[in-house]
């Protein structure tokens, strides 16, 4: 990015995009208020959202040396499926608010990248032409259950015939959290975005509510329901929004592949714990019954480092994903991917690891402060 020639607008080639905090404080000055407040926001005053962050600084190292780390392996595999490093996108919906082409650059970045990318139910662009953006990208299914079940099962049925190859079931949102910004602001799409694979679904109503009309979202879905999602599908079914030992047992329980740990980037319940902590006990709980996955917060490789210290898989990207976007769209997110993977890659090698297998638990303690 230093030695930018001519051709690039004069505010992309003055910054030098060196960390995540770069991509945001970019995303920040150049995105539409409107749509940054919504990418920003958290529930209420946001403490949960914040926390998210905090809590990995809690978290320090217990580094090894003299160790040869000369050759350095950051592959892992997620269900089977093996990806470069261990950081995917985590599903945020309305790509087309940070670029134009919305998921489909976002595809094309995930895929070039060789990770994986969970789709939003609420993307901007169909999921064929996700699928078609990046033919043969690992991808998975974000499925929010609306109260017309007729609208869920199609949308599970065309992940499934598209190749999508998970379903991840949003378990933390039977209503929106309430974000401040987005209230003041009336924030709603602007006309010519769509949730492009709901249209035609919610015909003639009033679709106030991000795009959808109130309380479209189903909020009497139970545990239950992952049998009724058992039945209209082959694919492995993953819950996001995992905090608790009790709900991990249940996971498991109801036979789920995986569990992201996750309080939807601090937007629904404020005051929840972050979700390196949480981790904690989730990992404890399921006993490599499944694998656990981890979103909110991740800014740096140390901080991917420390999840998967303390039992997570891998990692999700929400905003960060975005703010790549907003800077360049596909090439945007795939600095962004990259300066992780390269954190990342530093900082197990600075901790004594040449392969994600040799992390663990050893590697951390918790600050006494
Ligand atoms: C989200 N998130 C989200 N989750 C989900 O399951 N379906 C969705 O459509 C969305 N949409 C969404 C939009 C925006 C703007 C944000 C910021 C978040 C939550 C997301 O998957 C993830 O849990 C958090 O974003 C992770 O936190 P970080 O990485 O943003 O700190």
């Amino acid at each position: 990015m230093l030695f930018f020639s001519s051709g690039f607008p004069e505010h992309l080639s003055a910054m030098a995009m060196v960390c995540l905090s770069d991509f945001e404080a970019y995303a920040k000055k150049y995105l539409p208020r409107i749509a940054w407040d919504f990418f920003a926001a958290g529930a209420d005053e946001c403490s949960t959202r914040d926390e998210n962050i905090l809590a990995y600084k809690r978290i320090h190292f217990r580094p090894r040396m003299l160790r040869d780390v000369s050759v350095m392996d950051t592959r892992t595999k997620l269900l089977g499926t093996e990806i470069s490093f261990p950081v995917g996108i985590a599903p945020t919906g309305f790509h087309q608010l940070a670029w134009p082409d919305g998921e489909k650059s976002t595809a094309r970045a995930a895929n070039a990248m060789n990770t994986c990318y969970i789709a939003s139910t609420y993307s901007t662009c169909t999921l064929e032409e996700i699928s078609a953006a990046a033919p043969g990208g690992f991808r998975w299914f974000q499925l929010y259950i609306h109260r017309n079940r007729a609208v869920s099962q199609q949308l599970v049925q065309r992940a499934e015939a598209l190749g999508f190859q998970a379903l991840v079931l949003t378990a933390d949102l039977p209503y929106t959290g309430k974000r401040r910004d987005d209230v003041r602001n009336g924030f709603r799409l602007p006309p010519h975005m769509k949730l492009k694979n709901l249209e035609g679904a919610f015909e003639g109503d009033d679709c106030s509510e991000y795009g959808l009309p109130p309380n479209s979202l189903d909020p009497s879905v139970t545990w239950n329901d992952i049998y009724w999602l058992q039945s209209l599908t082959r694919l492995p079914i993953i819950i996001k929004g995992i905090l608790t030992k009790e709900d991990a047992e249940l996971a498991v329980r109801h036979g789920a592949q995986g569990i992201i740990v996750s309080n939807h980037g601090g937007r629904q319940l404020d005051g929840g714990p972050a979700t390196i902590d949480a981790l904690i006990e989730v990992v404890e709980a399921v006993q490599g019954r499944m694998e656990v996955y981890l979103d909110g917060g991740i800014r740096k490789g140390s901080d991917v480092l420390k999840a998967l210290a303390l039992g997570a898989k891998c990692v999700f990207i929400g905003r960060p994903a975005l703010w790549g976007l907003a800077y360049k769209g596909e090439e945007g997110l795939q600095d962004v991917l990259r300066i992780l993977r390269d954190e990342f890659r530093l900082s197990m090698a600075l901790a004594g690891c040449a392969s994600v297998s040799e992390i663990g638990r050893h590697l951390v303690q918790f600050s006494k402060l």
